[in-house]
This record gives structure tokens, sequence and C-alpha cells, in this order.
């Protein structure tokens, strides 16, 4: 088990990976706790949750809106939890995004936890603070960010998740080890196949290199000032292709990997051989999406980006496997380069 501390302006959190999930009914407080997850995880582990309330949200993105924050906030009121109560997320990234923000605005905020159930959730989502609903279909619009006080990533919860959504989990793994790891990318690299079979004992330290990396980063700037945006490696691109294809978040995330790399290399910061690589990795586990969002369509998307100031956004490059980089372009040249890059491909 390795243990991660993520220290904060207001709090600490510790991050246990590699911990078998049921360690957190030992730390919870003793009365004031409701577990928030979702169908499908309370199917396939709801069994264990012991005698705490139950509250289950329908799996997916569509769940990230406001009006299930509401509902569920009006069954804690109904439930008697006050401002000493406890949420205990057990899910992946939604389940951990909406029971985050209602921990976070519930009676102007009360304690949590989490249990990352899924890849994306424990290598990304449930590190960091981030929270928040989707806005019609603009992401993440509405939201805070606070520490939970412990994520239990726990590998062996991994192998119930299903294929597509392993893989989706792996795109984030490998946005890390681009943009901050490059040892990591070498050992994604060479362990393809055990990464595929789910072993457990590689997963956790996987897990806990992205864990550490991301918690590097959040640390030294918690509300996304600076340094933090190297963590939106291609979500510029990908939230677009997210919202326009309905794909999964991971699957998204690495086609936009794949242009931002592109767009890195024709700007001279990367080479044509480590280029090679990043997209050779990708394919390896089929994570590239084909593009078919027109010129238009992309624009609308992108100006939506919460991240866009003015007509310049924050735009993050890799230099060099291991390294990102984070420069303010014109939004006209992001754009430019997708049409560019369609027409050749
Ligand atoms: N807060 C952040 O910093 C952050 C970072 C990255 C992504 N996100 C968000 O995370 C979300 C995606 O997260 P996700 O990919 O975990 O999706 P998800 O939470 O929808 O989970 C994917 C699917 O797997 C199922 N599932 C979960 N755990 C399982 C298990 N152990 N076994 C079997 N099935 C299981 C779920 O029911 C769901 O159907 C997106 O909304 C994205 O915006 C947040």
């Amino acid at each position: 088990m390795e243990k991660i501390t993520i220290n904060t302006s207001c709090c600490r959190s510790e991050i246990l990976v590699g911990e078998k999930w049921e360690t957190a009914f030992g730390m919870l407080p003793e009365k004031g706790v409701v577990i928030i997850t979702d169908d499908n995880v309370n199917r396939l582990y709801g069994n264990k949750f012991q005698k705490i309330p139950v509250f289950s949200i329908k799996p997916g993105e569509a769940s990230k809106k406001l009006e299930v924050i509401e509902s569920l906030a009006a069954k804690l009121l109904e439930e008697g939890i006050d401002r000493s109560g406890f949420i205990l997320a057990a899910g992946g990234g939604v389940v951990c995004d909406v029971a985050g923000f209602l921990a976070s605005i519930y009676m102007r905020g009360i304690r949590c936890g989490y249990i990352s159930s899924t890849l994306l959730s424990q290598v990304d989502a449930s590190t960091g603070g981030k929270n928040g609903v989707n806005l019609g279909d603009t992401k993440n619009m509405l939201g805070t960010i606070r520490q939970p006080e412990f994520v239990i990533c726990d590998p062996e919860m991994l192998q119930t998740l299903p294929g597509q959504e392993y893989l989706s989990g792996l795109a984030e793994l490998i946005k890390t080890a681009i943009i901050g790891d490059k040892e990591l990318f070498d050992h994604i690299e060479r362990s393809s196949d055990q990464i595929l079979s789910r072993n457990s004992g590689l997963l956790t330290s996987l897990v806990a290199k992205s864990v550490r990396f991301k918690g590097l980063v959040v640390s030294e700037d918690e509300f996304e000032t600076g340094l933090r945006r190297i963590l939106n490696f291609g979500h510029t691109y990908g939230h677009a292709i997210e919202m326009h294809k309905g794909v999964k978040h991971g699957f998204a995330v690495a086609s936009g990997m794949e242009l931002a790399t592109e767009f890195s290399f024709e700007k001279g910061l990367i080479n044509y051989e480590e280029k090679s690589r990043i997209i050779r990795l990708l394919n390896r586990f089929e994570l590239i999406e084909e593009l078919d969002i027109s010129y238009d369509q992309l624009e609308k998307l992108v100006l939506h980006d919460k991240k866009k100031t003015g007509s310049e956004i924050h735009f993050v490059f890799t230099n060099g496997i291991g390294k990102g980089i984070v420069e303010k372009v014109p939004v006209i040249d992001v754009l430019d380069f997708y049409k560019r890059f369609r027409a050749k491909n």
C-alpha cells in the first residue's frame, strides 16, 4: 500500500493506493454517514456497505447535473444529516464529482471521503479536489475545489470494470506520463500486456506514480492559476470531442492528446521519434477516435471551453516525453491546426 498526502491551504488529503476499499469503514465517524454511489457500483459492492444509508444515482455522465445535486441534498436533509455529517462516495469520476460537490455546498460544507472505483478516477478524478456538474452540454461548469479527507484506490475493484471503462482510465494515466513522468511512460510502454491483464501489483505502482505527480502539482497550485493547467493536456480538443461524439472521457482525451502532440511537433517542441512513441502507445490501447467534427462545430465547442479567456486559450503542449508546457495561444491557431491536421489525415 502506498500513502500519498496532499497538503493544501486548508486541508490535508490522504490517498491510499493499493488499500482494500473496505478499510474506509474504519475511517468514518460513528454516526451521520451516508454513502453516495451509482447503480452499477451498488449492485456489485452494495452488499458490503454495512448498515449505512445508501443513495444511488444513475450511472454515467447524465447524472452530472444540478437536479441530481438538489435531489440528493433533499435526501440528506430527510436523513437528518447536519453539519457534522459525512458523505462517503463510492464510485468513479461521476460519483466522486457529484458527491464531492454536494459535500462542499451542503450546509456550507460537510466532510467527505472517496472509495475510487474506476481507473480514471483513481489516476485522476479523485485526486486534487475538483468536483462539479455540467451545465447543459458544457462540462464541469459548476463546481468547487475541495479536498476529500481520504481517497481509497483499491486495484481489486478494477477487475470488475468493463473493458472500455478501463481503457478510458488508461488514457489519463498516459496523459500523466506524457506531461510529467518519463519513467512512467517507459513503464507503461514495456508493460502493456500486464496492464491489459489488469495485474493488481502493477496497477498499484502505476496509479501511485500518477497520484504522486498530480499531488505535487495540486499542492503547488490548488486553484489552477498556473502549474495545474498542465493537467489539461489533451483536454482542449478532448472536451470538444467528448461533447460532440459522446465518447468516454479518456478516449476523447486520447484523441485530444494525439492532436496536441502533433501540434507540438509542428511547432518544433517535440522530435519525430518521441511524437511517434506517444501516438504508438495511444494506438497500442486502441484509444484514438476517428475525428469527424467539422471546423465550425469544433469552433463552437472550443469557444465554450471555460479555460478560454478572450480570444486566447491556455493550451498544453508537450516538449518531450515527460514534459508539458502551457502557452497562451490564439483560439484561431488551435482551430486552424485542427483544419490542417484533418486535411492531411
Ligand atoms: N474531478 C476531476 O479532477 C476529474 C478529472 C478527470 C475526470 N473527471 C470526470 O470523471 C468523469 C468520468 O469518470 P469515470 O470514467 O470514472 O466514469 P463513471 O464514474 O461514469 O464510471 C464509469 C462506469 O463504470 C461503472 N463503474 C464504476 N466503478 C466500477 C467498478 N469497480 N466495476 C464495474 N463498474 C464500475 C460506473 O457505474 C459507470 O457505468 C467525467 O465526468 C469527468 O469529467 C473529473
